[in-house]
């Protein structure tokens, strides 16, 4: 059987996860909800690393001053006991009901207003109580109607609020990177930031971007027909992977934040192979937390929770397990050469070659035979299918 999960996993929840008491657009809670310190000892004990939550996981929209320092007391304390780490605060702008067209986007610009100075606040208590990750999942950025924004002025705005909310970071000289959360669909018709690619492409576009990264969700990528393992990679590329929502999703539905490697088990795979193996070819490195955003089923009760807390470490350990040996295969070694994989972390171009010398280079073109070339067989099948053999063989 796999192993206990240890701190040494760096293993992490959101309190909004486990704390879910599972109502939904058609029903109403199945379970009851505990305190937010309740959570946190308890994960500990599962062999928990981290935890991170929302503003409003820990103390309600209106609390007072005396309220909000309480409940923050609480948790904190819960966590220093149990030895956890609060990696990341993020920040609820999408329950209450002025969130409803958006915070950094609405249309509304005292709610524009009222957003940023609730996320400003947020930054301070993230950075007070030594969180290194500020996530931003902008849910209720969005519409449903195409004619309801100025959508130039919308993406104006929404690099505004985030440049803002950045140079205040820096200004403060806090120890604390924002992740930006894509996600296509859902609260909103259409979310902006619908996917990885174009968060990079307007985090590019920022004042103050060189603090500003990415926190990708699984289920997030795949609602949009999309290849998590290919987003996180784009991102780390880019050195922008901050952090990661580890979940599943069964296709293009609803988001089903179910438990991690409960839907495409052997993309499941890759994903652990990528985060704990690196690039083949070497490269740059994911070692943030392994941070769980799953919402565990309506059909659950408390005992139901724990065991799905357990089974995302577990399927997370199990999946590291099988994607070591696999590296280790001397046969993967052997089909990763005849793949080419390590022959693509060769420059096209030469050091030092020119673009004159590459039309000059005859070989390179007049004299190839593209005929040969193409004849070339990759084996990138049974190299796939022995990654399978290590899964479940
Ligand atoms: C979702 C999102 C949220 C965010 C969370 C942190 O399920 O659509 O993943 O859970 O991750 O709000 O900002
Ligand atoms: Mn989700
Ligand atoms: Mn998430």
């Amino acid at each position: 059987m796999v192993r206990k999960p240890t701190k040494e996993d760096k293993f992490s929840f959101g309190l909004w996860t486990v704390g879910w008491n599972a109502v939904d657009p058609f029903g109403t809670g199945t379970r009851e909800v505990l305190d937010p310190w309740v959570y946190t000892s308890k994960l500990a004990e599962l062999g928990a690393w981290g935890i991170t939550f929302h503003d409003n996981d820990v103390f309600p929209f209106d609390a007072t001053d005396a309220e909000r320092d309480e409940r923050v007391g609480k948790v904190k304390k819960a966590a220093d006991d149990a030895g956890l780490t609060i990696e990341m605060v993020t920040t609820n702008t999408f329950t209450h009901p002025v969130f409803k067209d958006g915070g950094l986007t609405n249309s509304d610009r005292s709610i524009r207003r009222f957003g940023l100075r609730k996320i400003l606040r947020n930054v301070d208590l993230a950075a007070s109580l030594g969180a290194t990750t500020f996530v931003m999942w902008g849910g209720r950025e969005g519409m449903e109607y195409d004619s309801s924004k100025d959508l130039n002025a919308a993406f104006d705005r929404y690099k505004e609020g985030l440049d803002t909310v950045a140079d205040y970071i820096k200004s403060q000289g806090y120890d604390l990177k924002i992740g930006l959360e894509p996600k296509p669909n859902e609260p909103r018709g259409d979310i902006f930031l619908p996917t990885v690619g174009h968060a990079l492409a307007l985090i590019a576009e920022l004042d103050n971007g060189d603090v500003v990264g990415l926190n990708p969700e699984v289920g997030h990528e795949q609602m949009a027909n999309l290849n998590y393992t290919h987003a996180i990679a784009q991102a780390l590329n880019a050195g922008k992977l901050f952090h990661i929502d580890l979940n599943a999703q069964s296709g293009l539905k609803y988001d089903q934040d179910k438990a991690f490697g409960h839907g495409d088990l052997s993309s499941a795979f890759f994903t652990v192979d990528l985060i704990e193996h690196g690039f083949p070819n070497g490269g740059p490195r994911y070692d943030g937390p392994r941070h769980f955003d799953y919402k565990p089923s309506r059909t659950e009760g408390i005992e139901g929770v724990w065991e799905s807390a357990t089974a995302n470490m577990e399927m997370y350990l199990m999946l590291a397990e099988k994607a070591k040996a696999f590296r280790e295969d001397p046969v993967t070694q052997e089909l990763m050469k005849k793949a080419g994989v390590f022959e693509l972390a060769e420059p096209t171009i030469a050091e030092g070659e020119t673009v004159e010398d590459l039309l000059a280079d005859r070989a390179s073109y007049e004299d190839f035979d593209a005929d040969a070339a193409a004849a070339r067989e990759y084996h990138f099948v049974e190299l796939y299918h022995n990654a399978m053999r290590h899964l479940i063989g």
